[in-house]
């Protein structure tokens, strides 16, 4: 075995060893409680109906992009698509990437620079950390959803500010107490940016997010926006002034030097957009409502959370994928998340929950948790 070979292995084995190795799976299972697709727009078939019947007035759109959006990948229709999703979210702009963790990269790596600090919450997701570690700002982080703390945080900060969230946290599915947050941001000039990856198509009128929800609009330097969860297709986008989307065409490097998406991507994120107004809104906060309701029932405990994701917390890896190995005996998808992917000892099942759950499903799979407990 070579040296590099003997290297991988031993790393894989460590993984073995904690119980948190990470394999590709192609079974499916029945019930899902595990995708973000949470409004069913993936899967939606009125939704690839909508697609398909954009697609055809498209005549001669070509297979690929054949370049990064700054040579030939570039056309008016991303372009339009991108100001009609800022609309949507009452943003002056906004720049796709290819991905939300492109446009946290981008984002993070070029805006910061040296002698600028960043805080971000200590749960903040791998994207915005990955981001972080391109730049050349200093970087702290605050406790969880922890004002005070940020405000310390705040006082130690140099150069240019910036404070980064998510509004709906994609582990523990709880909201970051939004307007103290962008209070403290004003009080210390910070400029604020907040990934609403799991809060968009849930939160806000039509589901525009939670920064539109509470009426923030304007207080927020940045937001990205993701397509791949509810909305049920692919990419993201970074919202923000003309200012900003013109500076990282010019220096967001996942933005620069990467293949633009087709242009069938741009007509499906805006064929997702038209769909979203035409949804029943209410559906998913009462199968959130329904699950919430029938775990306190039960007396089971659960993180503390308003949104499609919900985690029932185990002590280890090997608790946490007992637990999920049972329930997936029983036909339910649900993943057991594992440290190091959270913190040890904060091992749990991630449950999320969606508009094509039927109500029996949630109170089955409640019922099968009860045993677990
Ligand atoms: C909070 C958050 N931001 C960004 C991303 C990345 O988005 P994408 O899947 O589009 O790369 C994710 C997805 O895992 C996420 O949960």
């Amino acid at each position: 075995m070579s040296k590099i070979d003997q290297f991988m292995s031993g790393r894989l084995q460590e993984r073995k060893d904690k119980l948190s190795i990470r394999n590709l799976s192609t079974n499916i299972l029945p019930v899902d409680f595990c995708s973000n697709d949470y409004l069913g727009f993936a899967k939606s078939a009125e939704l690839k109906h909508l697609i398909n019947t954009a697609l055809v007035t498209m005549h001669d759109y070509p297979n690929g992009a054949g370049g990064s959006r700054l040579l030939s990948g570039n056309t008016k229709f991303t372009e339009e698509t991108e100001q009609f999703i800022a609309d949507f979210h009452l943003a002056e702009s906004g720049l796709i990437f290819n991905s939300g963790y492109d446009a946290n990269v981008g984002l993070l790596s070029s805006v910061p620079q040296r002698g600028d600090t960043i805080i971000s919450d200590e749960l903040i997701h791998a994207s915005i950390i990955d981001g972080c570690r391109l730049s050349h700002a200093t970087r702290f982080k605050f406790h969880h959803n922890d004002i005070n703390d940020l405000e310390d945080k705040l006082k130690l900060a140099k150069g240019n500010k910036f404070v980064v969230v998510e509004s709906v946290y994609s582990m523990d599915g709880n909201i970051a107490p939004l307007i103290s947050i962008s209070n403290l941001c004003e009080r210390y000039q910070a400029n604020l940016i907040v990934d609403e990856a799991h809060a968009t198509g849930i939160f806000g009128t039509n589901g525009r997010g939670l920064i539109n929800q509470f009426g923030l609009t304007d207080r927020v330097f940045a937001r990205i926006v993701t397509f791949g969860k509810a909305i049920g297709v692919h990419g993201a986008i970074v919202l923000g002034s003309k200012n900003l989307r013109h500076y990282l065409i010019n220096f967001a490097r996942s933005f620069i030097y990467t293949t633009a998406a087709p242009i069938h991507n741009a007509v499906a994120v805006r064929s997702a957009y038209q769909y979203l107004n035409k949804i029943d809104h209410q559906l998913i906060h009462q199968k959130i409502a329904l699950f919430r309701n029938t775990l306190k029932e039960q007396n089971i405990n659960a993180i503390d959370s308003e949104s499609t994701i919900q985690g029932i917390l185990f002590s280890s890896n090997e608790a946490a994928k007992l637990a999920a190995a049972n329930l997936q005996s029983k036909g339910f998808d649900v993943r057991a998340i594992l440290s190091p992917t959270v913190a040890l000892g904060k091992e749990r099942l991630r449950i999320c929950l969606h508009t094509f759950n039927t109500d029996e499903e949630i109170i089955s799979l409640v019922n099968h948790l009860k045993e677990l407990n």
